[in-house]
């Protein structure tokens, strides 16, 4: 017997206000034939002005515990996968752990950008591989817009806001690859490419900072070792790309997305694409699909999936899943 984490529930959360890329058309050089061609990206969602991370996450928690029949007593730990955390401290997690009026386990954040939920996912497979926890939440939200330069055109069309959450839960399985449940895992990073996305302030230079990127170059990175993680992943996981029935990748850029299902040889039909109305949210992206993805009917029980990720680090990985 293996002990597996289980997906048992999954939601998220978008809010209210969509922003189409008509709308900054009006205060930059640009224009919604330029960012659809370049990106895939047709709206975007951006938070209230009130509205924070925690609380969006809280929402996306709230949906998947409803969609597992489950009650936030019954989990054991929150990871919660962010650059945009409320406050400095505490973690975002523990406040979602009190929004959702739990008194017992505990809860952290995970920090790796862009691949951040996939970070997390991993966090959660090794505490319930260990035994150390029987259920945890795995929540990836984010608050972009706060940190977008609006007057850089090559930045801030391409981010959005949102969050979405997933509810693991360990169950016994027999150790193969038809195994439901996290089957694999494969996290990498390389700190030399600091300065090809990042923000330029933080706690300790005691500013917030905007967000820089050098996309053309971040691009250059990505198909190769987004292909390249799926591709370890999924042989840890003892199945090859002919098993996958989804890739539900980081939705950053569709050129992207089409270039690293094309490198493993799969076609788009097996993709679940958001990027269209959610633009890039960052940690929230592969939840968020994952969600959206149930939510159309792509997504069935005992369906094989890759998720895959690459971000500021540059920190990147992928997990392999059996829905
Ligand atoms: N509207 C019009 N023109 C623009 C815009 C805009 N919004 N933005 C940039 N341009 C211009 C540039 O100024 C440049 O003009 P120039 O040739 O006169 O200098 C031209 O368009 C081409 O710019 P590139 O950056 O080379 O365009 P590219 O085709 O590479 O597309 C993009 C840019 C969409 C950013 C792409 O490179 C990309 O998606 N990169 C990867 C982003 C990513 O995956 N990030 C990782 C995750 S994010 C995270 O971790 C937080």
């Amino acid at each position: 017997m293996t002990r597996r984490a289980v997906v048992i529930g999954a939601g998220h959360y978008l809010p209210e206000r969509i922003v189409e890329n008509a709308e900054f058309e009006a205060t930059l050089d640009t224009s919604d034939e330029w960012i659809r061609s370049r990106s895939g990206i047709e709206r975007r969602h951006f938070a209230a002005e009130d509205e924070t991370t925690s609380q969006m996450a809280t929402r996306a928690a709230e949906a998947a515990l409803k969609s597992a029949g489950r009650s936030a007593s019954e989990v054991d730990a929150i990871i919660l996968a962010t650059s945009t955390a409320d406050l400095t401290f505490p973690s975002a997690a523990t406040m979602v752990q009190s929004q959702l009026g739990m008194t017992n386990g505990f809860a952290f954040d995970v920090q790796a950008v862009c691949a951040g939920f996939v970070y997390a996912l991993s966090n959660a497979n090794a505490l319930i591989a260990s035994g150390q926890a029987d259920r945890v939440l795995v929540i990836g939200a984010e608050t972009f817009s706060r940190i977008m330069d609006w007057t850089d055109r090559s930045t801030c069309v391409l981010f959005g806001d949102g969050a979405g959450a997933l509810l693991l839960e360990a169950q016994d399985g027999a150790g193969t690859a038809d195994d439901r449940g996290i089957l694999a895992t494969d996290l990498n990073s390389d700190g030399r490419y600091k300065d090809l996305l990042y923000v330029d302030g933080g706690v300790s230079t005691q500013s917030t900072g905007h967000l820089r990127m050098q996309g053309n170059q971040v691009f250059r990175h990505a198909v190769e070792k987004l292909a390249a993680t799926a591709h370890t992943a999924l042989a840890r996981a003892g199945a090859s790309a002919e098993d996958v029935d989804w890739i539900v990748p980081h939705q950053a850029n569709i050129r992207i997305i089409q270039g690293t299902a094309k490198k493993m040889g799969l076609s788009m039909d097996k993709v679940v694409v958001t990027v269209q109305d959610h633009g890039n949210t960052s940690a929230a992206s592969i939840p968020l699909a994952l969600s959206v993805g149930v939510e159309r009917g792509q997504i069935k029980p005992g369906n094989l999936i890759v998720t895959e990720a690459i971000g500021g680090g540059l920190a990147w990985g992928a997990v392999v899943l059996r829905w």
